[in-house]
């Protein structure tokens, strides 16, 4: 069996970031810090967090003391102005490229622009975004939505950074029509697209795909949406338990990639747990071998 593997795969810049600020400060001290929310789609991940000490709160409300570790996916303006009140210290892991679009959102609803948000708005990330124009963005997520909007004299288009290119191009060709002065902000991160590419390119060449991430990464479930496109057989698991190594030892050329929420060591489990399906075979080919001697 041939293992390819997407040359961008796993934990993003932003991902990253937040894990390591938040292990540096639970390996200093780990009694009442309190991410708000589960600081990244992960649940593994997350468990190995909680291993060291980090508490997770749902609410400002639920955190008496302590400090709060604010994740990538960023946070409404007014919840920054909540945790100030409370007195308690922040850790701001909100990733650099989500401030950008919070800077964008807030700038151009100053100025008197409707801010339209591309994404889905129950994700946290997109949440944040609509928080710092004061709650008055409007959100689309699909062709209907954007041909639904009222016409408008001026808005500001901004995207979640993990919409795909595609989507984006289209709702923005359709929002164009509808409003007279249209800023429009490509807000998609790179690291998104590099993976969305590289899976892409991957699942046009093999059998099959296996995609690691949690069932309810918003990323990786974009990229299981990839690689269905192009590739007849795809496996999202969240873990090597998920993977039917029989099922998979029957395709000749597997690919795999992982979302920008996987930490590495669960990548490696799988490749290590893959490329033992391949020494066994090698192993069962010298046993025949050798009874036909
Ligand atoms: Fe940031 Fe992009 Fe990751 S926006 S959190 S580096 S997917």
């Amino acid at each position: 069996m041939e293992i390819i593997i997407a040359d961008n795969a796993g934990f993003c810049f932003g991902v990253k970031r937040a894990v390591d600020m938040s292990t540096d400060e639970l390996e200093k001290e780990n009694d009442s810090i309190y991410s708000l929310g589960p600081l990244i789609h992960n649940k593994q991940a997350v468990e190995k967090l909680n291993g060291l000490g980090l508490k997770v709160a749902n609410s400002i409300d639920d955190i008496k003391n302590g400090k709060v570790i604010i994740r990538s996916h960023g946070i409404p303006n007014n919840i920054y102005e909540n945790i100030k009140n409370k007195n308690l210290d922040v850790i701001d892991c909100t990733c650099p490229y989500v401030k950008n679009i919070h800077k964008k959102a807030n700038e151009y609803w100053k100025n008197g622009y409707k801010i339209i948000i591309i994404g889905d708005k129950e994700h946290p990330e997109v949440i944040g975004i609509n928080g710092w124009c004061n709650n008055e963005g409007i959100i689309i997520n699909n062709k209907e939505e954007a041909e639904n909007l009222p016409n408008l004299k001026k808005a500001c288009i901004l995207s979640q950074t993990t919409n795909t290119l595609d989507k984006f191009n289209t709702l923005v060709d359709i929002v164009s029509n509808k409003v007279d002065e249209l800023e429009i902000f490509n807000t998609i991160c790179n690291a998104t697209s590099l993976r969305q590419n590289s899976c892409k390119d991957i699942a046009k060449k093999v059998e099959a795909m296996i995609v690691i991430g949690g069932y309810h990464s918003s990323n990786t479930n974009k990229l299981v949406e990839i690689s269905k496109k192009y590739c007849q057989n795809v496996y999202h698991i969240e873990t090597i338990d998920d993977l039917s190594l029989e099922t998979i030892s029957g395709y000749e050329t597997v690919g795999l990639t992982a979302g920008a929420s996987t930490p590495d060591w669960i990548i490696k489990e799988v490749i290590d747990k893959m490329e033992n399906i391949n020494n066994d075979e090698m192993m069962k080919a010298i046993e025949d071998s050798m009874i036909y001697l």
